[in-house]
């Protein structure tokens, strides 16, 4: 697969031509990556107006990928939600059969779901079918959404002008966006997935990417689990929603995004391209039963770990009586840098860039830890719900409001200006304009918040 993007750079930086543009480096090397560090310049293409080689490079993409239409992101996942959540409106808005702009969301939602929201005035209606502590397991099923649109049709109130669902999850869980897509297409909904921890999906032996699985609009970040540099993300469209979403996503990525994208991401992501066209579902594979049985070995030593999406390793440590934090620090005395832990779980993530010593290292540990199941009594965990928290203003008047910071403890019954997130996993516990009840209260202690922004009185 070709790589035009790397080739342009690669030729101009031997090209002798002197850089009389930014950036201010000039190509001379300070940290090392300079040389290949350029800005838009003649022949390098126009991220927000693509016809050259980066909209070469994103059609390698979206073939890759099987999507209608894949447009790169410089900054993240973070950029690629907000440009979906303005495409859904802008069609909803020409659709006009929306009485309310508002999505239907399971609650495990990144911030930058409501960070959209505030800048686009969208409003939020979450669904959430179980209780939980753990903010980042409030997920929704199929069911779920049928009985609220089902209601909401009986009731002949407005449909949401699309569902979004956060899936895979921090900790690994998936939903059943095969199942879910099934119920929007029936009501003639867009389903949104915000899929930034699932790029790999779309290689495994059978594709369990959403676009193939029905989603009408997604975002990957690359960086997550592909070997992209740090804010490598696409925006994936589906062939049906193609026409639709194809021009506002464009427009959405300018209007939020930066003037000056990165060409070490957008190489990056272009040799992505090649990676995954040359025996990436077989490294894949073979990474996945290394992960299998490393999972196999955990539980043989005694360690509680959990079903999750392939790429991850959860281990459950409140059942064997110590928080997952207690245990990321222990891993780190192995050698082991986990990716996020909370009073619950630890979640390690892998891709086939680890290497055998890595997966040693992680045996090593099973071997001397004391986390056996049953060997001490569960943690007690509070019983929290998330589920019914009133919403006392709209989001983007909260966000817009004069607000003040105050301690996270004496927060009850005020509301949310500014969204309270503890990053990782950057899931909000409460959502602005919501009045913090006393459940938040207990979660911004169990999450280290000290801190929280609320609408001055
Ligand atoms: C579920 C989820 N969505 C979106 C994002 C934002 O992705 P990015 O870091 O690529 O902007 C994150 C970041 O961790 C995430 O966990």
């Amino acid at each position: 697969m070709e790589t035009p993007i790397y080739n342009f750079v690669t030729h101009y930086k031997s090209s002798g031509i002197s850089r009389f543009h930014m950036p201010g480096h000039k190509g001379q090397n300070f940290l090392g990556c300079e040389e290949r560090d350029i800005t838009e310049i003649d022949g390098a293409d126009v991220l927000s107006m693509a016809d050259g080689i980066i909209a070469e490079s994103q059609l390698n993409a979206s073939r890759l990928f099987c999507t209608g239409r894949t447009l790169y992101s410089t900054e993240g996942s973070s950029l690629c939600i907000k440009a979906m959540l303005m495409a859904v409106l802008l069609d909803a808005r020409k659709q006009g059969r929306f009485k309310r702009e508002y999505i239907l969301a399971a609650r495990n939602i990144h911030r930058s779901m409501v960070d959209a929201c505030a800048l686009l005035g969208i409003e939020i209606q979450f669904i959430t079918s179980h209780r939980t502590c753990n903010i980042c397991q409030c997920t929704a099923t199929p069911h779920d959404i049928e009985v609220f649109l089902e209601n909401s049709q009986k009731e002949g109130s407005s449909l949401p002008i699309a569902v979004y669902i956060t899936s895979p999850g921090y900790l690994g869980g998936i939903s059943d966006i095969e199942g879910i897509s099934a119920i929007c297409e029936k009501y003639l909904l867009p389903l949104a997935v915000d899929n930034a921890h699932g790029a790999y999906l779309a290689f495994l032996n059978e594709n369990r990417h959403p676009i193939k699985l029905g989603a009408a609009i997604c975002c990957d970040s690359a960086h997550k689990t592909l070997p992209v540099l740090t804010g490598g993300a696409y925006l994936h469209i589906s062939e049906n929603y193609k026409e639709r979403y194809k021009e506002t996503s464009r427009r959405a990525l300018a209007l939020f995004g930066s003037t000056s994208p990165s060409y070490l991401i957008l190489q990056s992501l272009d040799l992505c391209n090649k990676y995954l066209a040359e025996g990436y579902k077989k490294k894949l594979a073979g990474c996945i039963s290394i992960i299998n049985e490393t999972k196999d070995f955990l539980k043989n030593s005694g360690i509680c770990v959990i079903e999750t999406e392939p790429l991850k390793i959860v281990i459950n440590t409140a059942c064997s009586g110590y928080t997952g934090t207690n245990i990321s620090s222990e891993m780190r005395k192995y050698g082991i840098e986990c990716e996020y832990a909370d009073i619950e779980y630890i979640v390690l993530m892998v891709t086939p860039e680890n290497t055998q010593e890595d997966f040693q290292k992680i045996k090593k540990w099973a071997s001397c830890t004391s986390l056996v199941y049953n060997k001490k009594e569960k943690l007690a965990l509070p019983d929290i719900c998330l589920k019914n928290p009133q919403q006392k203003m709209l989001i983007r008047d909260a966000v817009f409001a004069p607000s003040e910071v105050i301690d996270a403890k004496d927060s009850l019954g005020r509301i949310c200006a500014a969204e309270t997130v503890s990053c990782p996993p950057a899931v909000p516990i409460a959502i602005c304009g919501e009045i913090i009840n006393q459940d938040m209260v207990r979660l911004f202690e169990i999450y280290n918040i000290k801190k929280v922004c609320v609408i001055s009185e």
